[in-house]
């Protein structure tokens, strides 16, 4: 039986009453803190449905990340990689060509949220899904199944939330997201308390998470292409070596190339965000930061990542 979202979220209502709330810094969306993580409150029951009730496979992949942090590219990647024997990288038919990348892989708070949880069990495996929750969310992901991280300097994630950000609110002042960032009340977060619930379950069991950074990515795509193969169990083959396979894939993924798609230009993320796709899609670079913050805010935001970080061997 399928619930709808308002059926999900009547549900659950009386427990998302009593959550401590805030808005979101565009003051469109109210945020509700659920077991130490702001989380929408339209996710909090899909937050609550997916700790009860999503089983992975064993062969399953999931792509985790903060938004803002290279989740369309990863999301990108990770289908690009795992799909290349069906659509190989360089055909011209390959569903990134014609599909917005989030439109290639189910969203799980997007389908745990309306009910339809039950379209995951009609998937062939091995699957592929997308979630922007923190891994407490879905505690049966590790060791359940594969998942593969993206984390991002968090002061170029915060630059980047407030020009998405600004797409519902243009007049929307940096200063506002920078401090909603700093008090970790930001979708999905706190960035730190996300960052580390995937990072520690990556050193514990680094067959299970795979952690990257986007500044990484930008840096040498192949080889984190190469890492993402092998941790998903489907490594380049000296055939595929030969005929460039991964350059294939990176370029197909590529900001470059995305960017300039149709299906990326025109529409809108979701009938519930009116935002239109090319919001994905801006600068794709890292340091962006230098030209929105002061070096007092920088070091400032800086210094409350690190003290979270102590101790855990992560550091930005
Ligand atoms: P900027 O706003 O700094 O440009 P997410 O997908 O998690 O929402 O992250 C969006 C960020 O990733 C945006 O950062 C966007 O430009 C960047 N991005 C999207 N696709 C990319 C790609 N193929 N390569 C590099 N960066 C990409």
């Amino acid at each position: 039986l399928v619930s709808s979202p308002q059926q999900r979220e009547e549900e659950h209502a009386d427990l998302v009453a009593t959550l401590p709330s805030a808005l979101e810094a565009n003051g469109v969306k109210k945020l509700r803190l659920y077991q130490g993580f702001w989380i929408r409150d339209i996710h909090v029951p899909a937050a609550i449905a997916l700790q009860r009730q999503f089983e992975p496979r064993p062969d399953d992949v999931i792509v985790a990340s903060l938004p803002k942090c290279g989740t369309t590219w990863l999301n990108a990647l990770t289908f690009a990689t795992m799909a290349r024997k069906a659509y190989p990288p360089a055909s011209a038919d390959h569903p990134l060509r014609r599909l917005n990348p989030h439109q290639c892989l189910p969203f799980l708070e997007g389908l745990f949220k309306g009910g339809r949880e039950a379209e995951l069990e009609l998937l062939p495996s091995p699957r592929l899904m997308n979630t922007h929750m923190p891994l407490p969310m879905v505690p049966s992901a590790v060791p359940g199944c594969r998942v593969v991280y993206v984390c991002r300097d968090p002061k170029d994630m915060a630059v980047s939330a407030w020009h998405f950000l600004r797409r519902l609110q243009p007049d929307l002042a940096f200063a506002v997201v920078f401090e909603s960032v700093c008090d970790g009340a930001v979708a999905f977060g706190p960035v730190w308390d996300h960052v580390l619930s995937y990072w520690r379950a990556s050193t514990a069991m680094p067959d299970k998470v795979l952690f990257l950074r986007y500044e990484e990515l930008l840096r040498d795509p192949a080889k984190n292409v190469r890492k993402l193969a092998r941790f998903i169990g489907m490594p380049f083959s000296a055939a595929e070596d030969e005929a460039g396979t991964v350059d294939s894939i990176v370029q197909l993924c590529s900001f470059g190339h995305l960017k300039g798609l149709d299906a990326n230009k025109t529409g809108h993320l979701d009938p519930l965000l009116p935002v239109p796709r090319d919001a994905l899609f801006r600068n794709g670079a890292s340091g962006d930061w230098v030209n929105h913050m002061t070096p007092e805010m920088a070091s400032r935001l800086d210094k409350i990542v690190a003290d979270k970080m102590r101790g855990t061997g992560l550091t930005f």
